[in-house]
């Protein structure tokens, strides 16, 4: 299902509503292990996606469904504390929805973060990877229907989707605070099985360094309308068939708290400097 221009809109009457003139620049959207970062806004304002006209709840483990609003680092933001995903029933145009919407509030930027599997295999568990491109052959795209012409183009250009300016920023963020990041291209997989072994070699043999079920709907979106990008992958396991064991949801889950730290850290000082 498409969405009209006049339910997006409906959608920020809503938010306007309840924000007092507030108006984000950054919308963050954080994957697993990163939604704490909410937590440390200045000022929050809670909004539960339950509460917003045509929105969706969130139902991913580790996912709490709520917008927070407020200033990080002295920058007016939009924290997504869960996003939507593909493989929870959505579609595409349900997952991306709130990037436009964030976009009609005034946002300019978006950060995305994602837990991911490690397909580089000269890289290890653990490793801050910085998305430089992306490839998506499954399914078909969260701008297919009629385009809103409101949002931007009908053939958006997707060359520097993650923009090379925000890439460089974060570069010599990592530099200044020590923190490890490893360059790559993040390959989309719906899920929400993990991907076979045979699909992980595929996906190294087609460019990629790490696959995962987010971030590339949103950033297509995201792009589309307009707004710059700056995405980050946590590398939380060695994707499927490159150790002798299976993957969990738990070493997911745990490795990206035992990141937390490293990460935020990281994401701030890019914001700051934002
Ligand atoms: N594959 C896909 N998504 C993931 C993975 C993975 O190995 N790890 C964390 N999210």
């Amino acid at each position: 299902m498409n969405f009209t221009i006049e339910q997006y809109n409906e959608s920020v009457d809503y938010l306007r509503s309840r924000l007092d003139g507030f108006q984000p620049r950054i919308l963050m959207i954080l994957g697993s292990g990163l939604g704490f970062l909410g937590d440390q806004l200045e000022n929050p304002i809670a909004v539960s996606y339950e509460d917003i006209p045509h929105f969706r709840p969130s139902t991913a483990p580790g996912h709490k469904g709520q917008f927070l609003f407020g200033t990080l680092e002295g920058k007016p933001v939009a924290v997504m504390q869960g996003r939507m995903h593909y493989y929870e029933g959505y579609s595409l145009q349900e997952v991306t929805y709130a990037v436009r919407v964030i976009r009609l509030l005034g946002a300019e930027d978006m950060i995305v973060t994602n837990a991911a599997g490690c397909v580089n295999e000269s890289w290890s568990a653990g490793t801050l990877m910085l998305i430089t491109d992306h490839i998506k052959i499954a399914l078909e795209s969260p701008l297919r229907g009629p385009n809103l012409p409101e949002f931007g183009p009908r053939f958006p250009d997707t060359t520097t989707l993650y923009t090379p300016e925000y890439q460089a920023l974060a570069k010599r963020a990592a530099a200044e605070l020590d923190i490890p990041l490893q360059e790559g291209v993040y390959m989309y997989f719906p899920g929400p099985q993990y991907e076979s072994p045979a699909e992980v070699r595929a996906a190294r043999i087609l460019g990629a360094d790490a696959v995962g079920m987010s971030t590339v709907p949103e950033a297509l979106v995201a792009r589309h309308c307009g707004m710059k990008v700056l995405g980050f992958s946590l590398l939380t396991n060695m994707a499927a068939g490159i150790l002798n064991q299976p993957l969990s949801e738990e070493e997911v889950l745990e490795s990206a708290a035992a990141a937390s730290e490293r990460f935020s850290r990281l994401v701030r000082r890019c914001v700051a400097e934002l």
